[in-house]
């Protein structure tokens, strides 16, 4: 749909932001999943302007870089003298091609301000035809910002900044929000007319409209129904309420969808995030970035997820998680940590103490405890026991381990990459797997038990456990026990296993202590 007019934003971004006492400019402090500036474009992004131009000054390198990356369309229009509003404005409109229409001008470090509100500002000041339109509001403490002084019929006659106003603008609660309309033209004309007589010796925007009004031309003022939009940051103490206020607003607009928050307090989630109807969101919960949980989906308590995908039905809690994919149906957790690139098929389960990255694991397959799985692929409906870990790395390169479906590796095992083991195959508890065994076969690559006997009564004579094992065999000869230690004490390699099949029988423990 055409534009009936011409729309430039200009979002103001050069200020130091001196009370946030950072090396990170103010405008880059972030809130829920986008910087302070991010969140003003994204109000301003339904305007569909024609140019968005964003004044930098104080960092300007770092918001420069920060622009190229979420607005590449927005022209940073540097201001290298913070001498005022009304000068950034001057520079900004310097930078683009004369011409007709609305500008839009928008403090940087207003990231509560809804598209809604901004839209209805300029909607009201275009039908107006007016020369600029101030969004106000009323608010509980007005300390430190611009007050709208109107005349005797409630018609709007200047701004006047709080260090310049009398005791009686003082007492006035209605504040200019910093977020206004206006027509390029007649801004173009009043901007070359600012002075710098005031208390701070700059050239203010909010002039403009006393220039404006004592010229004759029609001034307006859009007064925000929600005050809080309005709110800037100035320090961190601000920010942290406004991380509050954007809590409770995102949080509320998800339970509105369909979304149980068992404790929206302790619920943190980027405004970035997505999530499905009967998703259930439990205490101490965060979810950040590109995050998206399914239907039915049950994360937390106590979960961070960060870029991470969660399919329908799946259970996550008590876990870590960075760009990672849980299938539908999938269960991971308590204490576990998916790495980027960890995924996990439909009905998969990764559980306690287990931490995955960059592999895939199977539908139906399971990591219960205690496990590192990194670089790996695994294959359907196969078990990986308890305590094992996929040694990827060789002090200079990583490796892959490819495990089949329906495998059931022992626990404590160690897969030496590269190693696959193929479909259908076990391998025996305590191994180290540094061949590939093929589908079906038993890898077993351990030593076997040998018992010698008597051996604590022997070298460890008179102890606790000596006595106790002399009560357990009876009265016995010391004899006896000195005999066996000796056959025992040679047994060593002759009796060491090998991996033949008929010794595995005694390893079909493997399959015993291999959990599930
Ligand atoms: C401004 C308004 C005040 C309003 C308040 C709302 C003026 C003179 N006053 O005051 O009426 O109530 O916002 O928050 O405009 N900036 C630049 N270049 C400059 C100066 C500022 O880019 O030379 C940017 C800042 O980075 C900031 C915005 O403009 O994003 C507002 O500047 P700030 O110094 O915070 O103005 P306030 O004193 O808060
Ligand atoms: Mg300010």
């Amino acid at each position: 749909m055409p534009q009936p007019h011409l729309r430039t934003v200009v979002v103001l971004a050069a200020g130091e932001g001196k009370r946030m006492k950072s090396t990170l400019p103010k405008v880059l402090h972030p809130l829920l999943g986008r910087t302070l500036l991010g969140h003003v474009l994204s109000a301003a992004a339904p305007l569909a302007a024609d140019r968005t131009v964003v004044v930098v000054g104080h960092g300007a390198d770092q918001v420069r870089a920060h622009l190229a990356e979420i607005a590449p369309d927005a022209t940073p229009v540097l201001q290298a003298e913070q001498l005022g509003t009304g000068h950034a404005v001057r520079i900004a409109l310097n930078a683009v091609p004369d011409g007709a229409g609305t500008v839009v001008v928008i403090n940087g470090d207003v990231p509560l301000l809804r598209p809604e509100t901004v839209g209805a500002l300029v909607t009201a000041h275009e039908e107006a035809a007016a020369a600029a339109t101030v969004l106000a509001a009323e608010v509980p403490d007005p300390t430190g910002l611009g007050r709208i002084v109107r005349d005797a019929d409630g018609r709007l006659e200047q701004i006047v900044e709080e260090r310049d106003a009398d005791a009686a603008q003082r007492a006035i609660r209605e504040i200019n929000a910093g977020i206004y309309a206006f027509d390029a033209a007649r801004l173009r004309a009043a901007l070359g007319k600012l002075s710098t007589d005031n208390d701070q010796g700059e050239e203010y925007l909010t002039d403009v409209f006393g220039l404006l009004r004592s010229a004759g031309e029609p001034v307006a003022v859009h007064v925000a129904v929600d005050h809080v939009e309005t709110l800037g940051c100035n320090d961190r103490v601000e920010l942290a309420s406004l991380r509050r206020l954007l809590r409770d607003r995102v949080n509320e607009a998800w339970m509105r969808t369909g979304v149980s928050l068992l404790d929206p307090v302790t619920t943190w989630i980027d405004v970035t995030v997505a999530l499905d109807r009967d998703a259930v969101i439990d205490q101490n919960t965060q979810l950040r970035g590109a995050t998206v949980v399914g239907a039915g989906a049950l994360v937390g308590p106590d979960v961070t997820l960060v870029d991470t995908i969660v399919g329908e039905g799946a259970s996550v809690v008590r876990s870590h998680a960075v760009g990672a994919e849980v299938g539908a149906g999938a269960s991971v957790g308590p204490y576990a940590y998916l790495r980027p690139a960890a995924r996990l098929a439909d009905k998969a389960k990764v559980g306690t103490f287990v931490e995955v990255k960059n592999s895939e694991i199977g539908a139906g397959s399971k990591v219960p405890h205690l496990t590192y799985v990194g670089d790996a692929t695994i294959g359907e409906q196969s078990n990986i026991g308890a305590a094992s870990v996929f040694v990827n790395y060789d002090g200079v390169n990583k490796h892959r381990t490819v495990i089949g479906s329906h495998a059931r590796t022992g626990a404590d095992n160690m897969f030496v990459a590269p190693v696959e083991v193929g479909d259908g195959a076990y391998t025996a508890a305590g191994s180290v797997i540094v061949d590939d065994v093929p589908p079906g076969a038993m890898g077993v690559a351990r030593a076997r038990q040998r018992n010698i006997e008597g051996w604590v009564v022997l070298r460890r004579a008179g102890t606790p456990a000596a006595e106790a094992a002399q009560r357990a065999r009876g009265a016995q000869r010391s004899g006896d026990a000195k005999g066996a230690s000796e056959t025992g004490g040679t047994a060593s390699d002759s009796e060491a296993m090998h991996g033949r099949a008929e010794t595995v029988g005694g390893a079909s423990g493997a399959g015993d202590t291999a959990t599930e």
